[in-house]
């Protein structure tokens, strides 16, 4: 029997990680461990007790919380303040958790001997750098031409050898910093740690906001009504992003921690990829078919300064690693997070409404 500690593990990412396990360890103690920050979040405690997941309430920022854990085999940190707008007005929250939380989990994990994986983000890539691809634009969405190429970057979207010099949102730069430090704890003290560079996730109890979750967000739109609009790139909604089930996710942890060391210190860029990605506009399309209605959107043509309008994950090196490839289609998890909306109306109506 196994000890499996989730930071974030009331969050959409770490409350999925947490149920999958137990589902697939019933012998395993898995501990959800969450300061319930995230709007919507005060919901999974009950719904992880009934997969048989433990919830703490607590805080990454403080390691004596995580004391109380006493031992773990593996943490799986999914702690984290996501989104690219947030530190503008006051960084220290976003700093403290997603830096110092994730240095605080780690040491927890260091000192226990478990094994460490760290969730970080596609937004470790700088702004300018990626404005700076030769995008064209199609009817529907930006695209990269077919055959072309640079360091880190082809139509099949971007590798882990992208470069890294340049701005990239105060989030961006949080998860940045914490992947430097895990990969020198692999280093300097022989740990299992890896770390997963990720494009969007989606699938249920996703609490989608405008500035973080926008495809559970976009559903929840056409569900329960209320405002939605393209933002920025002259506001016509083709920027693109490519999307990853949040189980595809848990098949890949999986298969990095079945074999563990030769997965250490590394870093893969992982996402649905070029053959899931999707643009604002065909997001819409898919919506309006998938509910029935039609929706007219709203649009913004400035482009806020933490935006890219292209951003699709090369897993080429994430597969040849270990044999794993994302599954699931874009329409398919639509689907799956529609029958989600209307199943659970009455309690996410207030939060995603
Ligand atoms: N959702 C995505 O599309 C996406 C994409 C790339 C990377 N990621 C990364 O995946 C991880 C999980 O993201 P998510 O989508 O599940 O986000 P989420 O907001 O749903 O989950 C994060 C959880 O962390 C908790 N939290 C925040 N501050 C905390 C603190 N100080 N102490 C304890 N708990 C705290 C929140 O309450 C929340 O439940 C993050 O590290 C994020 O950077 C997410």
């Amino acid at each position: 029997m196994s000890t499996i500690l989730i930071p974030g593990g009331a969050g959409f990412a770490g409350s999925h990680l947490a149920l999958l396990w137990k589902r697939e360890h019933p012998a395993d103690r898995v501990i959800a461990f969450d300061n319930l920050v995230r709007k919507g979040s005060e919901l999974a405690p009950a719904r992880l007790a009934m997969g048989g997941v433990e919830f703490l309430r607590g805080d990454v920022r403080v390691r004596a919380d995580l004391e109380a854990v006493k031992e773990a085999d593996l943490v799986l940190d999914c702690a984290a303040e996501p989104s690219a707008r947030a530190g503008y007005a006051d960084p220290m929250y976003l700093v403290d958790t997603n830096l110092t939380g994730t240095l605080n989990c780690l040491e927890f994990a260091r000192t226990r001997g478990a094994r460490f994986v760290l969730l970080s983000t596609s937004r470790v890539y700088p702004i300018a750098a990626l404005r700076a691809l030769p995008l064209e634009e199609g009817a529907e969405r930006l695209f990269l031409p077919a055959g072309l190429s640079g360091t880190g970057w082809s139509e099949e979207g971007i590798t882990a050898d992208f470069p890294l010099e340049g701005p990239r949102t105060l989030y961006g730069s949080t998860k940045l910093a914490a992947e430097v430090v895990v990969r020198e704890y692999a280093a300097a003290f022989g740990m299992t740690a890896i770390v997963n560079r990720c494009g969007v996730f989606a699938g249920p109890w996703q609490m989608g906001k405008v500035d973080q979750g926008f495809v559970a967000l976009w559903a929840a739109r056409f569900t329960y009504g209320g405002e939605l609009g393209y933002q920025g790139f002259g506001g016509t909604g083709k920027q693109v992003r490519d999307i990853l089930h949040i189980e595809d996710l848990y098949s890949l942890i999986r298969a990095q921690l079945a074999d563990g060391a030769r997965h250490s210190g590394k870093v893969y860029n992982v996402g649905g990829g070029a053959g899931n990605s999707v643009s604002l506009r065909e997001l819409t399309n898919l919506c309006a078919e998938l509910s029935g209605s039609p929706k007219t959107l709203g649009s913004v043509a400035e482009t806020h300064s933490s935006d890219v309008p292209w951003y699709v994950t090369d897993n080429t090196a994430v597969s040849a690693a270990t044999g794993w490839t994302p599954t699931r289609a874009v329409p398919d998890i639509l689907e799956e997070t529609f029958r989600w909306l209307r199943d659970n109306r009455e309690e996410l109506q207030g939060i995603l409404g």
